[in-house]
């Protein structure tokens, strides 16, 4: 007997990583030596300060017991004071700072929050894929803006302002974006946050990579008149900080926002373990040498990976932000998809397809920088040498 599912649970489908990786450790099980540079998921260690701080945290009595559902004064401290030094905004520790359990778990409770089954929301044609997954699970109807390459990879404002209806509550933006690199501007969160207001609809910022290969300063949509209006942002300590296992990042919103956002999420968890906040915080300490040096490992990472993508004759932008190569596919590659299985089954190399973030990623690839460069070296030794 199978007891039936519900119909989100029949329409949505597994994780694309979650499916792949599997198969990249029934070939490791097989004693075949995986490269992995399909994945962001950074091997470079938090700072000593933070692993210092969890375990002094978790020896002290009390450590272990249920935490508060908004996160310990100390880490929504730290956060704020990581806005103050990092982009220039100033928020209220007690009323505009949410901790979440990894900001992935932020999507599905502002998409809980503020959609209601035939709403409609606006997602990047390119983009992180639980926008999409999400806004479909709560019922709601999903609506891809586009992203013009020439441009590169900005929004077509004109063509936003076509697909807005009375039913739109959301749009998701993310820059740095991911997957192609494009960077963050002023102008950009300007144009955007003046959209919101016009349109009366909630933009929904997810500001993950603004630390990782950025060529300016890093900005928060938050730092623009008049976004806390209308403006959410969410943040993640998982590739700043070098803790993605860690599952800690935050919303960063006004007070109405936040507060409606932990009503529901009051409900689904039980708040996170103080040691994790209590280290959290000391990593927001991290002083910009720390993060310069770790932008300066993934720097020297670069010529490996351009050499992986030359041999595959890809074409690519060379001042992409984040920590992945976005790369369009040559014309005799017939498609991503039989590419990274080829490259998987035969050359023991995993990649990304970019069709996982919107049928306009057909042709393209995207490879991550956290590799050793000799291991991506390694790959690109084995793309070159024959058979
Ligand atoms: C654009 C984007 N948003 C959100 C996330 C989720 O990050 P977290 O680890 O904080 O849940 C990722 C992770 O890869 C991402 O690439």
């Amino acid at each position: 007997m199978i007891i039936p599912l519900a119909h989100r649970a029949n329409q949505a489908q597994e994780y694309y990583f979650s499916i792949k990786l599997a198969e990249v450790r029934t070939l490791q099980a097989a004693g075949h030596d995986v490269i992995n540079i399909g994945i962001g998921n950074p091997d470079m260690m938090p700072s000593d300060a933070t692993l210092k701080a969890l375990t002094q945290s978790a020896y002290q009595p009390g450590a272990h017991g249920y935490q508060s559902y908004k996160g310990i004064p100390a880490l929504r401290q730290a956060i704020a004071g990581f806005y103050q030094r990092t982009y220039g905004v100033t928020l209220d520790p007690e009323t505009e700072l949410l901790p979440l359990i990894g900001s992935k778990e932020g999507i599905t409770h502002l998409s809980l929050t503020f959609l209601n089954e035939g709403d409609e929301v606006l997602v990047p044609e390119l983009g992180y894929p639980a926008y999409r997954a999400v806004s479909q699970m709560v019922g709601a109807k999903v609506l891809e803006y586009s992203l013009q390459e020439d441009n590169n990879w900005q929004p077509d404002w004109a063509q936003m302002a076509e697909l807005v209806t009375e039913r739109t509550r959301i749009i998701w933006l993310n820059y740095p974006h991911m997957p192609t690199g494009a960077p963050a501007s002023k102008a950009l969160f300007e144009r955007a946050v003046r959209f919101a207001h016009d349109h009366r609809v909630l933009l929904c910022h997810d500001n993950p990579y603004s630390l990782i290969l950025n060529k300016k300063a890093p900005i928060s949509l938050l730092s623009v008149d008049g976004a806390k209006d209308v403006a959410v942002e969410l943040n993640s300590m998982s590739k700043s900080h070098n803790m993605a296992g860690w599952r800690i990042g935050w919303l960063a919103a006004a007070k109405p926002y936040i507060d409606s956002v932990l009503t529901i999420k009051s409900n689904v968890d039980s708040g996170m373990f103080l040691a994790l906040q209590t280290a959290a915080a000391a990593a927001l300490a991290n002083t910009d040498e720390w993060h310069a040096e770790r932008n300066a490992v993934y720097e020297g990472r670069l010529e490996a990976a351009y050499a992986f993508l030359d041999a595959l004759q890809c074409t690519y932008a060379r001042d992409q932000e984040g920590m992945f190569l976005w790369a369009k596919l040559p014309e005799h590659i017939q498609s991503a998809d039989a590419l990274v299985d080829d490259l998987l089954y035969n050359k023991h190399v995993f990649i990304a397809p970019g069709f996982i973030f919107g049928p306009k990623g057909n042709r393209y690839i995207r490879v991550s920088l956290c590799m050793p460069k000799e291991h991506i070296w390694e790959a690109v030794s084995r793309l070159t040498a024959n058979g």
